[in-house]
């Protein structure tokens, strides 16, 4: 059967742990993986635009001993003909061994899948889901913070529309004692399908407006920004967009192991003097991203 990673919950908590074991090996002797997917392909379909994502798996590839084919723009594909995406993906089936899809619309990585004869990997649809950022937020707590379980794990920014968010949360409740504390404003709060799961399963949230309040209880605080592309009304985007701004007074209370992240590409949410506070982790974490892809990569694959 052919594996797929769309929900981050395709995973179970066993196959994450050796996915963070791998990319451990991994960092520890890269070349020992040099040859690992030889002579293997993998296509890039990027509906939606990107940097992180696409280059980091493009690298991972690399890193592999394989190839990378594909697009970084619908307007350069068939799509702008009017193709389906199950169209697309029969053939792509046939030219690579893993395909990785980023699409503006929720479900179509869904959707490919079902017409895929290799796997497909969810690169973001919409404002969905995001479950190859999570292993990369996941593997950059566990390395920082030596631990996934009894964190309190502070999600700020566009928590309506960040499909970053919607992973994370749905990844990191399965882990014990992990509490979350909610910081948007009242248009962008946390879709209740993640909230009814979160109580379904007695894991405590908070939700607030005020991050100075809340920030000295936090030891990861995720910082995102506000989702243009996915508003209706430009206004309301304007309205919204620079209300939570981290900078030097804005730490002043929180804990001095925070750990500082963020799915990049940032705008106004992290004010550049941050970025040499040692509790400022997004760099490291883009990089950790490349790493856990390798492994993803290899363990869709089947590559030992
Ligand atoms: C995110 C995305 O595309 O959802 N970027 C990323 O993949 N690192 C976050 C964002 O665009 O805000």
């Amino acid at each position: 059967m052919t594996r797929h990673l769309v929900n981050v919950n395709d995973l179970s908590l066993a196959e994450v742990d050796e996915l963070l074991e791998v990319s451990e090996c991994i960092l520890k002797s890269p070349k020992d993986y040099r040859k690992s997917c030889k002579y293997k392909k993998l296509v890039t379909l990027f509906y939606e635009p990107s940097t992180r994502t696409r280059l980091s798996f493009e690298a991972a590839m690399l890193e592999l001993g394989g190839s990378c084919l594909g697009f970084s723009d619908a307007l350069s594909s068939s799509a702008a003909k009017g193709e389906s995406i199950a169209d697309t993906i029969r053939t792509v089936s046939m030219y690579g061994d893993v395909a990785v899809i980023r699409h503006p619309k929720e479900g179509s990585a869904r959707r490919a899948s079902e017409f895929s004869s290799i796997p497909v990997i969810n690169a973001g649809d919409g404002g969905r889901q995001h479950p190859t950022q999570t292993l990369t937020d996941i593997l950059t707590i566990h390395k920082l913070k030596g631990t996934l379980k009894g964190l309190k794990i502070g999600v700020c920014g566009d928590l309506k529309f960040g499909r970053t968010v919607h992973s994370l949360v749905d990844f990191m409740r399965n882990y014990p004692g992990n509490e979350f504390i909610f910081v948007s404003p009242k248009e962008l709060t946390m879709p209740d399908y993640i909230l009814e799961k979160l109580n379904k399963n007695s894991v405590s949230f908070i939700q607030t407006t005020n991050l100075d309040e809340a920030i000295s209880q936090m030891d990861v605080l995720y910082m995102t920004r506000v989702q243009r592309e996915r508003f209706f009304n430009e206004e309301e985007y304007i309205r919204l967009k620079d209300l939570y701004i981290l900078d030097k007074p804005k730490l002043a209370t929180a804990k001095k192991d925070l750990t500082i992240l963020h799915p990049l590409p940032r705008v106004n949410e992290i004010s550049m003097d941050i970025d040499a506070d040692p509790r400022a982790a997004y760099f490291q974490q883009a990089g950790f991203g490349k790493i856990i892809r390798m492994a993803l990569i290899m363990k869709l694959l089947e590559v030992k």
